[in-house]
């Protein structure tokens, strides 16, 4: 499986960069608001730290709007992939940048359907959001594991990117699901290679050292 963070904050980015963890990133227009800064700027930093896809979202709403984003956010960087939101505009915009040869993420899936249009107009990636579903009350890893299965079912190359990501038991069950990527929060990443067990451990082990040495 594969780990995209899921966020524009360059110290986050190189801090799991630096433990060969990151695959990809992915950011949206809240992401990039969040830090404050200029989008052209993060994007071409993210992009030049990270060796894989970094996600920049359109904010038309309208096919020809997008895919003139689209133009210009893949002059950015080599590795920019387009986001593009899932809406007939949107997928329009992925059918006519797929055959120019641009790589797209569509993004806000919530049921199979959608995942199965955008993977059919061309696609890259699709982001089905976890958390947002679970906000609602649905059972949101179902969604993962249906779409697993029918994109399996008809050979679809596109990748799912499970989106939305709010807890570790997200990452452990997408994985298991068999989602291709999963994008995290910089905030929970740290949590999956945290346990206080493990801290209990060590400090247990460092204390009986200490007390051997001075016998
Ligand atoms: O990858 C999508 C993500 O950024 C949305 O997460 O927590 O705002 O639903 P959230």
């Amino acid at each position: 499986m594969k780990f995209f963070l899921d966020t524009a904050n360059l110290a986050e980015i190189k801090r799991i960069n630096e433990l060969g963890l990151v695959d990809g990133v992915t950011t949206n227009p809240t992401i990039i608001a969040q830090e404050n800064r200029d989008f052209e700027t993060v994007i071409k930093e993210i992009c030049a730290l990270v060796d894989g896809p970094v996600s920049a979202e359109v904010v038309s709403l309208e096919t020809e709007g997008m895919v003139k984003e689209a133009q210009e956010l893949v002059r950015w960087a080599t590795n920019v992939v387009v986001k593009i939101p899932m809406t007939e505009a949107g997928l329009k915009a992925v059918h006519q940048l797929s055959k120019l040869g641009i790589k797209t993420n569509v993004t806000l899936i919530f049921t199979v359907a959608q995942g199965l249009m955008a993977a059919k107009a061309g696609a890259t990636y699709i982001s089905p959001f976890l958390g947002r579903l679970d906000d609602i009350g649905m059972e949101s890893l179902l969604l993962i594991q249906s779409l697993r299965q029918v994109l399996d079912n008809y050979g679809y190359q596109t990748e799912i990117i499970a989106a939305s990501i709010r807890n570790l038991t997200h990452v452990e069950k997408v994985a298991e699901a068999g989602t291709d990527i999963a994008t995290i929060p910089g905030t929970l990443f740290p949590k999956l290679w945290s346990h206080p067990l493990t801290d209990l451990g060590i400090t247990r082990f460092m204390k009986d050292w200490e007390a051997f040495q001075n016998n």
